[in-house]
């Protein structure tokens, strides 16, 4: 039987970035069509109609991760997760959108580059996608080529790695070109911000030193590593006066001076992952190599243990804006590339099922954020940034339907005993998640949020009007998700960029010319 090509979510708390409202969601083809009081007429649902009861639960709108690598080929492997079972996952978390990154070789295509991904992803999406591109090398094709990406293909967003030396890292002067032309054609350069040539010189002496372990991985790039990186590329992004958007904020330190820039006035957004926000570097140390191992990602996770929530007070006040994952996951067997070198070990770790209610868990049941800010840094924030809005990252007339019904209960243990049932792959005590690999969507063996209670819970995930997870049950084809292109110049960030140019362009000083002696003396040098 086909599936309802209408659907009315009843009574459920509505909950945007701004505003929250006790209202009924009518969707049909795809979208919202309204959104009011007693939208259900009076004799009961027409046919095709479906009618979902949300009352005591929240409709979201869907998570955007702003930060996935799917199926990507790094460090001598390929991430376990591919563009099918990885964007399952995202639904059974609750995120109906993610983008990910098309990544060239130095010296390769940025636009085969990314045809490559698209074509990769395309027949597997099970959500909407977009795509960045990373800039790895300079020259006058890679700055048309981006031009032709703005242009043609949808892409406005462009990632540089200061890091992965020989690989793919770019220097000051590489940016700098490439930050300027990202301002020229509207887009938002991003950064990986690591200092590759201390963390070259940082790993050869761990080595030396004996240590071949997981632990190598954080002693080798500490957090003035990633600090210092960023403050150097807000340095240049500042001097250009383009938008800049940080990936992967893994330290106290890189935080602060991205609060700092904010509040110097920079156009600057920092993006702190659902691992930084509630995890930290001690498992490095853990005497169980493959526990270790499978925590490596870069920037590392921090040994110092109030990291995550020091990350989690900035999200919460606005010093940091976004939330991704940085999905990009690798089993046992391939983490064991690096067993006896810590710079072999592949590089990566899980989230994008798990990023909604961790961050749920870690910012709103603790206390730190509500239930509109929550919305903003899972989702409203990364559509304004990355012109999405407001066909993502809102639910509102005329909006894509990607919608979560969540429940934000905590009914931990009824009297008269436990209530626990098993729903498929997915562990629930009375709507209270308890995160594992053994139950999780995502490919991957391994789950780094193992055994975290959680107690925001993902009911129905809708992806543009259609019910694609419901009670642990996918209702979902591969390729059913789209490419979403994006608009150059998002007004959330351009707005200030073109007023600074208007009123801050240094001008020259108008002054009568200087008329007095030259000296002739010519310097020995
Ligand atoms: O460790 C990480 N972060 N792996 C993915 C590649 C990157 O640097 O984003
Ligand atoms: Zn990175
Ligand atoms: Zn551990
Ligand atoms: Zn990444």
């Amino acid at each position: 039987m086909a599936a309802p090509s209408r659907l009315l979510i009843r009574g459920g708390r509505v909950v945007n970035d701004d505003f929250s409202e006790v209202a009924d969601v009518l969707v049909e083809d795809g979208v919202v069509r309204a959104l009011g009081r007693d939208l259900l007429p009076p004799r009961g649902p027409p046919s095709g109609l479906r009618v979902l009861d949300a009352a005591g639960k929240l409709v979201l709108p869907g998570g955007i991760d702003t930060h996935t690598h799917m199926q990507f080929p790094f460090m001598g492997s390929q991430s376990i997760d591919d563009f099918h079972q990885g964007t399952k996952a995202a639904l059974a978390g609750g995120t109906t959108m993610i983008l990910d990154f098309a990544v060239p070789q130095k010296g390769g295509s940025l636009i085969e580059a990314f045809e490559t991904w698209r074509s990769w992803a395309d027949p597997k999406v099970c959500c909407d996608y977009s795509l960045h591109v990373a800039v790895t090398w300079w020259s006058d094709q890679v700055k048309e080529e981006m031009k032709i990406l703005v242009h043609d293909k949808g892409v406005n967003s462009f990632k540089m790695f200061m890091a992965y030396k020989d690989l793919y890292m770019v220097r000051d002067l590489e940016m700098y070109a490439a930050f300027s032309q990202c301002k020229e054609i509207g887009a938002i350069a991003q950064v990986h911000a690591e200092n590759g040539d201390l963390i070259a010189e940082g790993a050869k002496k761990m080595l030396a030193l004996g240590i071949t372990g997981p632990e190598g991985h954080e002693l080798c790039r500490p957090e003035a590593v990633e600090a210092e990186a960023t403050l150097r590329a807000i340095t240049i992004a500042s001097a250009v006066n383009c938008p800049l958007y940080i990936v992967h904020v893994m330290s106290k330190s890189a935080a602060k001076v991205i609060a700092d820039a904010r509040r110097d006035g920079k156009v600057v957004y920092g993006e702190p992952i659902a691992a930084s926000l509630s995890t930290d570097g001690t498992h490095y140390w853990s005497k169980e190599w493959h526990h270790a191992a499978h925590h490596v990602m870069s920037p590392p996770l921090r040994p110092d243990p109030s990291t995550p929530d020091f990350l989690m007070n900035l999200l919460a006040n606005d010093d940091l804006t976004t939330t991704g994952t940085d999905h990009c996951t690798f089993n046992t067997c391939q983490k064991a590339l690096g067993k006896d070198d810590f710079t072999k070990i592949p590089n990566g770790v899980n989230g994008v099922e798990d990023r909604m209610s961790v961050i749920w868990e870690k910012g709103v049941h603790s206390g730190k954020m509500d239930e509109n800010r929550f919305v903003a840094v899972t989702s409203t924030n990364a559509a304004k940034i990355f012109n999405l809005y407001p066909r993502k990252g809102r639910i509102a007339v005329g909006s894509d339907a990607d919608i979560v019904i969540w429940d934000p209960k905590a009914t931990r243990f009824k009297k008269g005993g436990i209530r626990h049932f098993q729903i498929p792959r997915l562990q629930i005590v009375n709507h209270i998640v308890t995160i594992s690999a053994k139950t999780h969507h995502q490919a991957v063996n391994f789950n780094i949020f193992e055994g975290m209670v959680c107690h925001g819970v993902p009911l129905v995930t809708i992806s543009r009007g259609k019910v694609v997870y419901e009670a642990g049950v996918f209702s979902v084809t591969a390729g059913d998700g789209k490419f979403i292109p994006r608009k150059p110049f998002a007004e959330y960030i351009y707005k200030r960029i073109k007023q600074r140019d208007q009123t801050c362009t240094p001008t020259p000083v108008e002054r009568a010319p200087y008329k007095g002696e030259v000296t002739t003396q010519k310097s020995r040098v």
